[in-house]
This record gives C-alpha cells, sequence and structure tokens, in this order.
C-alpha cells in the first residue's frame, strides 16, 4: 500500500530542531523549515500543510507569542503543537497560552514515539476540519450536498467548468442532479446576470418544436396570431440549458448544429437574421455515444457539445453522502410535513437508505423520505415507512429492478390519477418529459387511458 506523507511545517528560529526531526522524515512526514513569521505566513498560503511545529525557546518565548497569535487567528485550518524547554513552562502567562491556543505541546529532548502520535492525531483533526468546511462550501456555493470522495472530484471539476466559457455535457443516471449542476454552473458564471432559459428537448410537440427554439413572425403559419421569441433568443448573454438532448429529433439536431456553428438564426417565417450570444449547457441520461453508434444523434452535433463533460455519479456510488442527503432533506422537509412527532431515523432506517440501490437517484430519495415524513405513525421513520421493509435482513432480498418498478408503478399512478391521465401535464408535474414518462408506462403496463 501507498503511504501518503502528510506535510507540517516548522516555524524554527534558530533551525536547531531539524537535525531531531530529521528521525521522523522518512517515516509518515514531511517536514519543511521557516525562520520567520513572515516566511511562516507566506508557507501557510500552501493549502497542503495540516500542522504547525512552533519552536520555542527560552530567550525569546515572549515575543514569539506576540509573532504567532495574530497567525494562528487567521490561519483556522490547521492544528497548532508547540516544543519548548521546560523552562519556559514556568510562566504562567505562557502556560495559558499553550493551552489556549495550542492542539499540545512538547518539551526537549523530544520523545519521538510520542510526537509520532500527537502529529498523527492532529494531521487527522486537521483533515476531517477541511472536509467539513469544504462541504459547507460546497452546499452554499453550489447548493449540491456532497462529500463522498466521488463527489469532491466532480466538485474540483466543476470548479474548473465554471471558469471557461465552454459547452458543457452533462450526463448521470434520472435524478442524480444534471439540472442542479446546470444551474450551479449559471449562478457561479461570468454569465449569472444574464438569463438561464431551459428547454426539455423530449417534451415539445414535432410540430412546434422550430418555433420553441427559434421565435416565430405573426402569421408564420396557422395560428401564430403574434410575433413570438423563441428559447435561443431569450437565452441572449446567458445560458441556453438543452434539457434529455438525447430526445431531440433529428431534423432539429441539424438545426441546432447550425445556430452553434454560425450563431445565427432566423425566426420562423422570416428571413432576417439574427445573431445570439450564449453558452450552451446540455444534458442527458441516455449514453450519447451509444445513440450515435446506433444512428439515432448526430456525431457532429455530439462533439459540438461534449467540449467538456461532466458526469454525475449514481447515488449508490456515494457512500456517506446518502445518510447526509436524507439528513438534508428532512431538516428542509420538516417545517411542512404537518407532522410533528417525527424526530428523525431509525437505526435500521439509516442501513436500509445505504443498502439500497437507488436506481431513481436523489430524486428518489427525497420522494420517499417525504412521504415517510408524512405518512409515519412512529417518531423515528421505520424502512416501512420508506417502503423498504424488503431490505431488512429477515425478509426475502428486493431486488433493484422489483423496488424500482413498484415505486415508479405507484408515483406514476398516483400523479396520471391526480392529473386526470393527461400525459403532458403529468409529466411536467414529476420534471421529466413525456417522452420518458410514455417510456416508463410501457415498460410497467400503465394505459394512458384509465
Ligand atoms: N446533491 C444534491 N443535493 C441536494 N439536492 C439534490 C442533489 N442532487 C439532486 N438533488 C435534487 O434532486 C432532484 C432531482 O435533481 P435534478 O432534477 O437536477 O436531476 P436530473 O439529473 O436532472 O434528473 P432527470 O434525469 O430525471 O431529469 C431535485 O429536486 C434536486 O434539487
Ligand atoms: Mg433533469
Amino acid at each position: 500500500m501507498k503511504v501518503i506523507k502528510r506535510h507540517i511545517l516548522v516555524f524554527d528560529r534558530q533551525g536547531s530542531i531539524s537535525v531531531e526531526l530529521r528521525r521522523l522524515i522518512s517515516q509518515d512526514f514531511v517536514f519543511s523549515y521557516t525562520q520567520s513569521a513572515i516566511e511562516t505566513r507566506q508557507a501557510l498560503r500552501n493549502a497542503y500543510f495540516l500542522v504547525v511545529l512552533v519552536v520555542f525557546e527560552a530567550a525569546y518565548f515572549l515575543k514569539q507569542q506576540q509573532e504567532i497569535e495574530p497567525l494562528i487567528a487567521e490561519t483556522s485550518r490547521v492544528e497548532w503543537i508547540a516544543l519548548t524547554e521546560s523552562e519556559v513552562l514556568e510562566s504562567r502567562e505562557f502556560q495559558a497560552f499553550i493551552l489556549r491556543t495550542f492542539y499540545d505541546y512538547h518539551t526537549r529532548p523530544l520523545d519521538f514515539e510520542r510526537l509520532r502520535v500527537t502529529l498523527g492525531h492532529a494531521c487527522g483533526k486537521a483533515q476531517l476540519r477541511t472536509s467539513l468546511n469544504e462541504k459547507k462550501e460546497n452546499y452554499e456555493k453550489f447548493h449540491i450536498c456532497g462529500a463522498s470522495p466521488v463527489m469532491t472530484t466532480f466538485f474540483q471539476r466543476l470548479e474548473k467548468v465554471i471558469n471557461t466559457d465552454a459547452p458543457v455535457l452533462i450526463s448521470g443516471e434520472t435524478g442524480t442532479g444534471k439540472e442542479l449542476v446546470a444551474q450551479a454552473i449559471h449562478k457561479n458564471s461570468s454569465r449569472s446576470n444574464g438569463p438561464l432559459v431551459a428547454i426539455n428537448c423530449g417534451a415539445i410537440a414535432a410540430t412546434l418544436i422550430q418555433s420553441e427554439f427559434f421565435g416565430h413572425e405573426k402569421g408564420a403559419f396557422t395560428g401564430s396570431v403574434q410575433r413570438q421569441i423563441g428559447k435561443i433568443e431569450s437565452a441572449k448573454g446567458g445560458v441556453l440549458f438543452l434539457d434529455e438532448i438525447g430526445d431531440l429529433p433529428m431534423d432539429m439536431q441539424a438545426s441546432l448544429l447550425r445556430v452553434l456553428q454560425e450563431k445565427t438564426f432566423s425566426r420562423v417565417g422570416s428571413t432576417q437574421v439574427i445573431s445570439v450570444d450564449f453558452r450552451v449547457i446540455a444534458a442527458t441520461h441516455v449514453n450519447l455515444h451509444e445513440a450515435v453508434a446506433q444512428g439515432r444523434f448526430r456525431e457532429d452535433l455530439f462533439y459540438r457539445l461534449n467540449v467538456i463533460q461532466l458526469e454525475l455519479p449514481p447515488l449508490r456510488k456515494r457512500g456517506g453522502d446518502i445518510t447526509l442527503l436524507a439528513e438534508a432533506v428532512f431538516q428542509k422537509y420538516f417545517p411542512v410535513c404537518k407532522n410533528n412527532q417525527i424526530k428523525g431515523f431509525s437505526k435500521e432506517s439509516l442501513r436500509v437508505l445505504s443498502t439500497y440501490d437507488w436506481p431513481g437517484n436523489v430524486r428518489e430519495l427525497i420522494n420517499r423520505i417525504q412521504r415517510a415524513m408524512v405518512m409515519s405513525e412512529n417518531r423515528l421513520i421505520s424502512p416501512a415507512d420508506l417502503g423498504l421493509e424488503s431490505l431488512v435482513s429477515n425478509h426475502p432480498r428486493l431486488t433493484r429492478d422489483l423496488a424500482r418498478a413498484s415505486f415508479d408503478r405507484d408515483l406514476l399512478e398516483t400523479s396520471l390519477r391526480k392529473n386526470g391521465y393527461i400525459v403532458s401535464q403529468t409529466a411536467r408535474q414529476l420534471g421529466v418529459s413525456r417522452v420518458t414518462l410514455y417510456r416508463m408506462m410501457n415498460k410497467l403496463n400503465i394505459a394512458p387511458d384509465q
């Protein structure tokens, strides 16, 4: 196994400790040295230092205390450890300073074994604090919950994507947060003052699609009683979000390609050329490589859109994020769920949340928890409240497909009923395209006109 060395900064005015510390160098730590407060402040701009060791000398310790106090106050992410000579600790004022400020202190001559243990613990604590801070920062900035390693890598990539103006293709299974990511890119980019205009490419009737994208002039076709601005024109100066791009009909793919190449278009029923400036973000839950190979998606359009890829991992690969999200949903929904007796999740339900496969990803997690919060008669949400009782160990195992089918059927039938079996309206309410809804209904043998 590869050992990852941890970086320690040593502030040592006299350079007296380096020889002693060399004994620890070949082990788990890498030491860098500074001899002044200014140098230390500069070095701490490097995020990779987890711990600072400060060597206090009997002759200077009060001056050193004055130098170091402001530095400690402004650097909250690292842990500080003091190395002193024992006579320095006779000063009561200095004792108080050490207790107030340092993770631990050591006296010389050094006990290397104890120092190694302290450094290990202090590094662990600093890493934990950094990860908690990052989690908070990412949520505040992007409104996306996640602290798992896969999501941390995703956020690093997202930061880079935000700083460019190139087309982005977001892929991921249904309910993984593709739309949320498009919103995060827009909100944090230089185009945040411009609009974010979304088109659900699978939800528009074939006869209206040109007009929806490009707009039309009065009288362009029967029923066009006045001029209508299209989505592309509305996105001027902002972002055009092409959701479910895989569902875009072939002839529209050709028209879109032309706009992306030339950045100009004309409204339906007009020859006037309009130029537009927008950033394009597309999202897909289908594998576009496969769609290209099967001739359902134009290869040239695919390459236009696929300049930068962002792939959202499925929820089942996000480890501890499942619990994190579950708690966040609970907190958010609690004030409106009208069930004051509900206090949280039972241990068993937290376990099943972590073992279930989540085919519908974050959306399914939110739906299951919201439903459980309303319906539960317990103080703590149980696996049965979540519709996941079959995952409790003494039940026969529920397969991923069966669980998904039963959940989808329940959701679809209720939504269709509520919307008077009007498919377009139901699709809108569920946030999926009509094509997707028909596909799901087909798979589950649900007739559209019950
Ligand atoms: N990491 C997350 N943190 C908080 N909320 C999330 C997260 N991911 C998704 N959500 C929420 O889950 C729901 C589904 O997300 P979204 O609509 O962005 O998914 P999607 O990938 O576009 O799904 P689909 O493929 O079905 O269109 C939304 O309510 C969204 O706010
Ligand atoms: Mg979506």
